[in-house]
């Protein structure tokens, strides 16, 4: 193992709490030198996050508004904690107490970050609650709340760290998506909205941010908190260790990070998430499109050669490159 990890007393593998590793003959993802900044990073995942960016050498900004699960309350003494056990353990840490959804809060978090460590490499976008109704019960304030915190917490972030990652050249950054958002859940409309719209976020930050080497990337976990529990049975929740998400995040926060990407990490398993375009059909003009659009459903949605576009003007080349064929 190269770098500091090893020097915390933590596994370097995976961070604190969690059981001896095999040795590897793998180059270790080291994080010496980095400076990272972990939202929501007092409990569940962002602590775990925190401790294991630590034990590979980051010093790390541990945020948390330590409130309760549905938003409510709070107390810097959540981040404290974390913070001190990274510093107990010889690490690098500081805790602050910034809603994420108070701009003003949040510039202050990036400038003392920046004041006592001259940079920012990593933002970890991990801060949320849950207010699950299904929609007929659900409140407006309840879907705008969970949307500010997700959504506009991680807007927030990124607009505070982005200008100090142009000026770095270097920039890494994960947004915590949901498979509730990417695929749907009975009951988390507001959740899931605000976790899609955070795939949409990275998807044109990625693009922006590529010739400044600040790459963007999701990730959607899996895993026992408190934010699972009562949600899930207890013999799922057994096997949902939480510190299996963690690989995930270091990969996307390493050096060699992918930009663009969605990883899906729970209880050992590691997927990728894609957004595809289908070949689609040309159905060229006329009043009959509607029925023969119709009639056509099923070839259009065909996934077969279906594709993982660049960005968004792969649609508009598709279908202009298949008009255009058309006439020829
Ligand atoms: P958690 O409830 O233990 O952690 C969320 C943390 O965010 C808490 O410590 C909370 O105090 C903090 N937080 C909430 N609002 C905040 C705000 N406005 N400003 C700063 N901090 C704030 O839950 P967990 O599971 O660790 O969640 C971490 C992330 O992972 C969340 O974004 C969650 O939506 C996401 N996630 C979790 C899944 C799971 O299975 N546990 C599944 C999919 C996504």
């Amino acid at each position: 193992m190269k770098g500091s990890a090893g020097a915390l007393g933590y596994n370097p593998c995976l961070g604190a709490a969690w059981g001896p590793h095999k040795v590897s003959t793998l180059m270790a993802l080291d994080f010496t030198g980095r400076v990272a900044i972990v939202t929501g990073a007092g409990g569940g995942l962002g602590r775990l996050h925190a401790l294991a960016l630590a034990a590979r050498g980051a010093r790390v900004m541990v945020n948390d508004f330590g409130g309760a699960r549905d938003g409510t309350g709070g107390s810097v003494s959540a981040a404290q904690a974390v913070a001190d056990e990274i510093t107990a353990a010889g690490g690098q840490a500081l805790a602050h107490g910034a809603s994420v959804t108070d701009l003003a809060a949040v510039e202050d978090m990036v400038a003392k970050t920046v004041a006592a460590w001259g940079r920012v490499d990593i933002l970890v976008n991990n801060a949320g609650i849950l207010r699950d109704k299904s929609f007929s019960k659900m409140s407006v304030e309840d879907f705008r709340a969970v949307v500010d915190v997700h959504l506009m917490g991680a807007v927030h972030c990124c607009k505070a760290v982005w200008p100090h990652m142009i000026a770095q050249n270097h920039g890494r950054i994960v947004m915590t998506t949901s498979s509730s958002g990417l695929f749907g859940n009975f009951g988390q409309s507001n959740y899931g909205a605000a976790k899609m719209a955070l795939v949409g976020l990275m998807q044109t930050l990625s693009i922006e941010g590529a010739k400044y080497d600040i790459r963007v990337n999701c990730l959607a976990p899996t895993a026992a908190t408190r934010m699972t529990e009562g949600l899930l049975p207890p013999e799922v929740l057994a096997v949902l260790q939480p510190e299996a998400v963690v690989p995930a995040l270091l990969v996307l926060a390493s050096a060699d990070a992918p930009n663009r990407a969605i990883a899906c990490a729970g209880a050992g398993t590691y997927e990728a998430a894609h957004v595809t375009l289908t070949k689609g059909v040309h159905l060229g003009s006329g009043a009959d499109v509607p029925e023969r659009l119709a009639e056509a459903w099923e070839q259009v949605s065909d996934r077969s050669g279906d594709s993982v576009p660049a960005s968004g003007a792969a649609q508009g080349t598709n279908e202009v490159g298949q008009a255009l064929a058309k006439r020829r």
